[in-house]
């Protein structure tokens, strides 16, 4: 069952039925708001944190799910018929009324046609400036005059997530709104320099700013009193429940149209709110703000841009994964349906792993993340698992020593920094490959030179930094000469403490050969040699424990068991513990193959590749948490999508193209575009999980967008798949593709140069290079970087 389709001449995803069983949703906003918006209008904004800059509020895990929202209703004035230009909250029944959404690329289209009258609501986040947009359209096509009211709805959060959540009894008394000069302004009167507002670029009819006075007694959203009534009541107070609320009453002709323009935003009436008001009341000021954003996304999408024989991949490759490991990066992980905003900041692993991604399309970005991780780091080399970098600067506005019930007190340094009880083995390590990968695009060496404050105290260069992070993982060792596990790695529901984890050790490795080749190319030839003989030790070590004769362990408990065992009744065989065998280059020939066909053989479904095989089912806390959570759900043997593609890039080493196409292919959300009914979740989006063949829900996916799974799928495919990965020293070219495929071409900007890189097969292999020219005259090994402004042409032929 399908509910809508990828419209890639608009670059849109339309959605054509609305009662789909989720909620799809997209997310506005690309730099300081941000906000979260369902197919049905239902969603949330906030001011660079989820946690302390509420806009508008969100009811977490309420009936239904993505309630409240931002609303706009249409009122027919002579019948008092009304509804919603997103089908819910009114929910018209969808035989008379015709709704369509168009999700884009940080903007969504709610439309609307419905007794003679199109509308559409437009939301968006202008790239430059931290508002929030909703452009109402609204047309009369019943050929005869019509009397209308507009109304728009959201729901006013408390600032902080906590103080919307609790201690109603003091912070229901603490902000309050009213109205002046076509903007409702919302204060907080315990924090004198917090105000939210809401224009209207036209001259309004009325207005509400008291919640339970638009709704009415014993009503919700789907049936507001002004809006049946025709009129506001124009209500504020201090204290209590607020929303914002505008009234317009229009009188069409027939055929013509109006435009209403309302401006969410942060800030004072005087100093945020008439401004904005006036701004979005300029003929073209809104699609000015569209054009600036396409243009953004279209720079972006420039950067790296494929034609391969493969659609779907192309369609998801240009423009929906990388959307999707954009917003981790920008929005970091807390700000979804499902994480609502409680926790906030940056989880350490997930972000060092999220700015891999996409150094191409924001180098600014990713650069300030990863001094952020660095600055999280402590002195001893490892990471703070979480942690908000507002915390090390200075409130800007600070509160006064007191205790306020309506705040949550910014955390103590001493707070902030954790100990080695709470230290995630892997944390650290995907920082050392970040930021080579930082180097390896933009070509800026002399940032492993800049010197960063450690967590703790102290400070180092960016390069001693991930000394520290290789130091400490070395001497945090177990028995068997492999990694101690600590409070999880990867894998939040394995918590080996003293036990050691095997994905630990290859990472490790990983790590070390990536700085290894980093100190080679910086002419640090002694650590290059230094930490050149620990990677050898590492490697030794795993060879000698961890192969358990079909494929690799998982690690051990801290009494010695075996994890991941052929003989084990539960959890034989882990996926992370075979493809990190792999890409981290430990594992042998021999080994490499058997155990990724192990991989095939125990873990694939027709939905992607499962994490473990067979679930536990019986608590083993020398495991951990994952022996307690239900069979086939989340790390206990679903389909977690995060690892995915690490088998996809194990199998692009191996040279197994066919393979690796097989399992990129199974998880791909686009694949399922027309099976809705079983993967239940958005098409466009990876999801963090598929429910596992030992569920009864098999193939359904749960929570989309803050994966880790868009950013790592983009590069195994881009750089794997397609094998376009810059190197320190130039652009390497290294495909793997299905041998049935006749070519593809890559256009690729880097270090500001353009490569268009044309790649037959006429053999049609799987991997493999007979020639590459470079304009023209035959080169071997990495494209050297080309002139600044060049546009050059490669051409490689496979064999
Ligand atoms: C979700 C967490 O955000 C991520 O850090 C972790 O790696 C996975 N769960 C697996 O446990």
């Amino acid at each position: 069952m399908r509910y809508g389709h990828f419209d890639d001449a608009r670059g849109e995803y339309l959605i054509d039925r609305c009662d789909i069983p989720q909620s799809w949703t997209n997310y506005l906003g690309v730099r300081d708001l941000c906000t979260v918006i369902s197919h049905n209008g239902g969603g949330y904004t906030f001011h660079k944190s989820a946690e302390h800059g509420r806009l508008t509020r969100f009811r977490p895990n309420a009936v239904p799910l993505d309630r409240p929202g931002h609303y706009v209703y249409v009122r027919d004035d002579e019948s008092g018929e009304y509804w919603s230009l997103s089908w819910q909250p009114v929910g018209k029944d969808l035989d008379s009324a015709r709704y369509t959404v168009r999700h884009g690329l940080s903007y969504t289209r709610f439309l609307c046609e419905y007794g003679g009258i199109s509308a559409e609501q437009l939301l968006l986040i202008p790239v430059d400036d931290a508002v929030q947009l909703c452009a109402v359209t609204v047309k009369n096509d019943s050929g005869r005059e019509r009397s209308l009211s507009v109304f728009n709805y959201l729901e006013w959060s408390f600032q902080h997530v906590e103080i919307d959540n609790q201690n109603f009894q003091m912070s229901l008394y603490a902000s309050g709104a009213d109205y002046a000069d076509g903007v409702i302004e919302y204060d907080f009167f315990y924090e004198p320099w917090t105000y939210h507002f809401l224009a209207a670029a036209f001259e309004p009819d009325g207005f509400d700013c008291v919640r339970d006075r638009f709704i009415g007694p014993y009503r919700t959203e789907r049936n507001p009193l002004a809006v049946e009534r025709g009129a506001c009541s124009a209500s504020s107070e201090r204290g209590g429940n607020h929303c914002g609320a505008l009234h317009k009453k229009l009188v069409l002709a027939p055929g013509a149209s109006r435009r209403l323009v309302f401006v969410l935003g942060v800030g004072s009436r005087r100093e945020a709110g008439l401004g904005a008001r006036e701004r979005y009341a300029q003929p073209g000021a809104v699609d000015g703000a569209m054009g600036a954003l396409k243009k953004y996304w279209d720079e972006k999408r420039s950067v790296l841009e494929i034609n391969t024989p493969h659609r779907g991949m192309n369609t998801m490759i240009n423009r929906w994964t990388l959307y999707q490991a954009e917003t981790c990066v920008v929005w970091s992980r807390f700000a979804s349906f499902i994480e609502v905003g409680g926790r906030t900041g940056l989880g350490f692993r997930d972000t060092a792993q999220d700015v891999m991604a996409v150094p191409h399309t924001n180098p600014a970005k990713t650069r300030q993340r990863l001094v952020e991780l660095l600055s999280a780091l402590t002195r001893t080399g490892y990471g703070l698992h979480l942690f908000d970098p507002a915390d090390f600067e200075p409130r800007e506005n600070p509160l006064p020593e007191v205790k306020l019930p309506t705040v949550k007190p910014a955390p103590s340094r001493d707070e902030i920094v954790h100990g080695l009880d709470d230290v995630c083995a892997d944390d650290a390590l995907w920082l050392v490959a970040s930021v080579c990968e930082w180097v390896k695009e933009t070509g800026r060496s002399d940032f492993f030179d800049h010197v960063v404050a450690y967590a703790d105290g102290g400070q180092g260069t960016v390069y001693e930094h991930l000394k520290k992070i290789l130091d400490f993982t070395a001497a945090q060792t177990g028995a068997h000469g492999v990694c101690k596990g600590l409070r999880a790695d990867w894998n939040d529901c394995l918590n080996l403490g003293g036990g050691e984890s095997a994905m630990v050790s290859f990472m490790h490795h990983w790590a070390l050969e990536i700085f290894i080749e980093a100190a080679e190319f910086l002419g640090r030839s002694e650590d290059a040699a230094h930490y050149g003989a620990l990677a050898n030790r590492v490697r030794a070590a795993c060879e000698k424990t961890l192969w358990d004769g079909a494929w690799y362990l998982r690690g051990f408990t801290g009494t010695g068991r075996k994890i991941g065992t052929r003989s084990a009744e539960e959890g034989r065989l882990f996926l992370n513990a075979q493809t990190w065998a792999v890409y981290s280059g430990v594992a042998s020939a021999e080994r490499r193959s058997l155990c990724m066909d192990a991989v095939d053989e125990h873990l694939f479904s027709p939905y992607g590749l499962h994490l473990l095989w067979p679930a536990f089912t019986k608590p083993d806390d020398e495991i951990g948490y994952v022996t307690r959570v239900y069979p086939g759900i989340k790390e206990n043997a679903s389909i977690f999508s995060h690892p995915n593609p690490w088998a996809v890039i194990a199998e692009c080493l191996l040279g197994r193209g066919g393979r690796a196409m097989k399992f990129y292919d199974a998880i791909l959300p686009y694949n399922q575009n027309d099976a809705i009914e079983i993967r239940e979740a958005e098409p466009y989006s990876y999801c963090q999980f598929v429910h596992g063949r030992d569920h009864s829900a098999h193939g359904r996916a749960r929570h989309p967008w803050l994966t880790g799974s868009a950013g790592w799928f983009y590069t195994a495919a881009t750089k794997y798949i397609l094998g376009i990965r810059p190197a320190f020293e130039g652009l390497v070219i290294d495909p793997c593709i299905p041998a049935e495929w006749d070519g593809f071409e890559v256009v690729r900007k880097w270090r500001d140069a353009t490569y268009t890189i044309v790649v037959a097969n006429p053999r049609h292999v799987e991997k493999g290079i007979e020639t590459i020219t470079l304009n023209g005259n035959p080169i071997e090994g990495p494209i050297p970087a080309q002139p600044p402004g060049s546009a050059n042409t490669v051409e490689v032929v496979l064999g």
